[in-house]
């Protein structure tokens, strides 16, 4: 069975997914790009970038996903639904290059963008998107892509196979958290944490078999 895993989830010390007041000029709200730093300092993001232990963890965001899951959140700002011309945040060619499925109670037609990406709306419960983005992805596994809310959702509802969290030496504050609700999650799964040189401990939670 193709798995589900999420990649490169960036939470800070207090177990943030991002911050308060995300709006269309600040997609992170108050974190800014804090959460992601370490990232753009990597080969992945910058081919001057660095090779090591950051770098190992992202380069596993790409190979063998067929179709990612996101939330509104991660696709838009809040008061996208109101702009029949937005087309989420990565320009006319985003990175993603599969179908992604944006779960969203308001949904609207697929859009087909350059690259090979195209963008389905669905108002569903997390295994049945999960059952949609499988069908799509043909064979390969499916990346849910956050944000912290969705991500939360498909832990809940036990359908994540392997997850992969970076936890960034910040401390936010307020945002939306990833953890809530989730209390002895790490018994149904082998965790295993890297520290990078960084400061960003990269922790992995592996189900069994997978
Ligand atoms: N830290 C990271 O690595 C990372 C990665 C990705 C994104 N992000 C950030 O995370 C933030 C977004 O996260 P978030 O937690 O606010 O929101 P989110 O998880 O992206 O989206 C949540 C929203 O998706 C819709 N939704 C979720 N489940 C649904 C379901 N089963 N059926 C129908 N609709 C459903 C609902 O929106 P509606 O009711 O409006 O439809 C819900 O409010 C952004 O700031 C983004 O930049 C962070």
């Amino acid at each position: 069975m193709a798995l589900a895993r999420v990649h490169n989830f960036a939470i800070s010390l207090d177990g943030y997914g991002t911050g308060e007041g995300q709006s269309a000029d600040a997609h992170f709200g108050h974190a800014g790009d804090r959460l992601h730093q370490w990232m753009f300092a990597t080969r992945w993001w910058d081919p001057g970038g660095s090779g090591g232990v950051d770098d190992a963890y992202v380069q596993r965001h790409d190979p063998g996903i067929g179709a990612e899951i996101m939330g509104a959140g991660k696709w838009g700002h809040p008061g996208w639904q109101d702009d029949p011309d937005w087309k989420g945040a990565w320009g006319p060619n985003p990175p993603f290059h599969t179908p992604v499925f944006v779960l969203t109670h308001h949904t609207r037609p697929p859009i087909e963008m350059e690259g090979g990406t195209t963008f389905h709306f669905l108002d569903a419960s997390p295994a049945e998107a999960l059952a949609a983005a499988r069908e799509a992805a043909d064979g390969k596994d499916v990346r849910i892509g956050g944000g912290p809310t969705t991500i939360r959702e498909f832990l809940a509802a036990g359908l994540i196979d392997q997850l992969h969290v970076a936890i960034v030496p910040i401390l936010l504050g307020r945002g939306v958290r990833l953890w809530d609700g989730l209390e002895g999650l790490e018994q149904d799964y082998r965790v295993e944490a890297t520290s990078s040189p960084s400061g960003v401990t990269h922790v992995t939670f592996t189900r069994a078999g997978s």
